[in-house]
């Protein structure tokens, strides 16, 4: 099983992918599934800026066409160490089997910071009245 390190570097390797024409902010996240695979994506802007696609949603559309849908861990790698936005916290909570379990790693300078889902978004969307199909 890769370490948070490791999957931190397969991010930052991944953030070298991104196209970022406009905001030039390169953002890598690497999923480690609940199965141990890996899945990573990098930010895709758009002219239009409202379309662009955030690190982490890349990746977890990778993840979810793969036929995976189990975020164990999830490392996501920006130019100043920064957390997932709340639109990608959301998105990773559809994915996850419970938001305490779940991990979220940035870097850190000595080394990395590690947080559950439920620390950084305790609030999540989520409504009995909106059913899974
Ligand atoms: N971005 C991500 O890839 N992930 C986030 O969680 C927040 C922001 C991207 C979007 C945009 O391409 C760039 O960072 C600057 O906001």
């Amino acid at each position: 099983m890769p370490t948070s390190l490791e999957l931190l570097e397969l991010a930052a390797e991944a953030s070298q992918r991104a196209y970022a024409p406009y905001s030039k902010y390169q953002v890598g996240a690497c999923i480690l599934t609940e199965s141990g695979e890996i899945f990573s994506g990098a930010n895709i802007e758009n002219i239009s800026y409202g379309a662009t696609i955030c690190a982490e949603r890349t990746a977890i559309a990778v993840m979810r066409t793969a036929g995976n849908h189990r975020i164990r861990t999830i490392a996501v790698h920006t130019p100043d160490q920064g957390w997932p936005c709340g639109i990608c916290l959301q998105t990773i909570a559809e994915f996850v089997i419970d938001a305490d379990s779940t991990k979220i790693v940035v870097p850190s300078l000595n080394g990395f910071i590690e947080r559950s889902l439920r620390e950084l978004a305790p609030h999540l969307w989520s409504s009995d009245l909106v059913k899974k199909k």
